[in-house]
């Protein structure tokens, strides 16, 4: 059976490049990153030329680079490591767990969070930023691109919020980085999260920017490892890896990938909004990342359509992918303004730098014939169009 993978904001395959670099890693350049010999020296070097690239992808320092286990490990350090107790907080309603959820812990811990609302079309408004602000305000943790919808937030803007009111920002680039140009110095953030299994390099990879002269307050406690704000031994061959897909990422943003990308979603979500009725595309109107396409059509369960599509081979998803399974239909469209039932009924298609034109036209032919089908046995469609 044909197998299509639609699901990249959940995680991409590593790209036979990154593998072949970090395979030696692995087998014959297995050093421990702080021993004094051979093998420890030429682990060090892999990690501090994965720190330029990654770096490079930022246009930051490479000592302003500090690996994590991931985007969430980078989220927390930055929401727990820049606040204390008694401290105002501003942060969205639809940001990843990752950084809601941490917020919602910061709370408990005796810190006030203000959670800013956004439009019907997913985007943040800088002046309810700046209107949130108090004088114990310490921290604005607002994403670059969100997960479920790819609308890009106007992170420059309240950079130079934070930046006025001098207040540390930070932004979850998570689905920025790789599909979109980051450059740290124009968002003018102090923390920048990133996380290697959404840019082909392997889960449980990633790494948070801090600028220059930044304290944070580690999350771990060990050895002085990346100067001593994340404890514990590398991981090599996975740093390898990211610095490897952060490079490849690099070359595609320049050499006109996200123009090509979005091409490819828009003939996507064109194509299938103009053979279903009663469907169409949350966030539309707003900026978005290349790849992501968020799409309603009304009577369908999504989890339905999910179930179904998988089934002929295509994978997407419906809402975030640690919320699948969860009743609860996506706070992000919730907080977009959708009804509930409309949530409800939206899946999300991502592209990923191995998705074809053949695996497009493969989605075109799958997604509208599977909502007829299901539209079908509604019992709420046939009322709809009967009544
Ligand atoms: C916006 C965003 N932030 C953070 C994360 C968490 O990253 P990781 O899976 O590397 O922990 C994700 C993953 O889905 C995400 O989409």
């Amino acid at each position: 059976m044909r197998r299509v993978y639609l699901d990249n904001n959940a995680t991409t395959p590593v790209l036979p490049e990154v593998l072949e670099a970090m395979r030696p890693f692995y087998l014959e350049e297995f050093g421990n990153a702080s021993s004094i010999h051979h093998y420890g020296q030429h682990a060090r070097a892999a990690v501090e030329k994965a720190r330029a690239s990654v770096a490079a992808l930022l246009n930051a320092r490479p000592a302003e680079i500090i690996f994590t286990s991931g985007g969430t490990e980078a989220d927390n350090l930055a929401v727990f490591g820049l606040i204390r107790a008694g401290d105002h907080v501003i942060t969205s309603a639809i940001e990843h767990h990752a950084v809601l959820n941490s917020c919602k812990r910061l709370e408990q811990m005796g810190c006030e969070v203000t959670f800013v609302p956004v439009s019907g079309h997913g985007e943040i408004a800088p002046d309810d930023v700046r209107n949130a602000l108090r004088p114990n305000t310490r921290l604005i943790s607002i994403m670059m691109a969100n997960n479920e919808t790819g609308v890009l937030q106007p992170v420059e803007e309240i950079g130079r919020i934070a930046l006025e009111a001098d207040v540390f920002f930070h932004t979850d680039a998570v689905q920025a980085a790789g599909k979109v140009p980051i450059d740290v110095a124009r968002i003018a953030c102090d923390a920048l999260s990133i996380s290697g299994h959404k840019i082909h390099a392997p889960q449980g990879t990633g790494a948070m920017f801090l600028k220059k002269g930044t304290l944070i307050q580690p999350m771990l406690y060990g050895g002085s490892h990346e100067r001593q704000r994340r404890a514990g031994t590398e991981n090599l061959p996975g740093i390898v890896g990211l610095g490897k897909a952060a490079e490849m990422a690099r070359q595609w943003l320049e050499s006109g990938g996200p123009a090509a990308m979005a091409a490819m979603r828009d003939r996507l979500q064109e194509d299938v909004l103009g053979s279903a009725e009663a469907a169409g595309v949350n966030g539309l109107g707003a900026p978005r990342v290349p790849n992501t396409t968020n799409l309603w059509f009304d009577f369908i369960e999504g989890e339905a359509l999910v179930i179904a599509l998988d089934l002929k081979g295509l994978a997407v998803s419906s809402g975030a992918a640690c919320s699948s399974g969860a009743i609860e239909p996506s706070h992000v469209l919730l907080a977009m303004g959708l009804s509930q039932q409309r949530a409800r009924s939206s899946i999300r298609l991502s592209l990923g730098k191995q998705t074809t034109q053949q695996d497009i036209d493969f989605a075109l032919q799958t997604v509208p014939e599977t909502v007829t089908r299901l539209r079908e046995i509604s019992p709420l469609y046939r009322k709809q169009t009967v009544g």
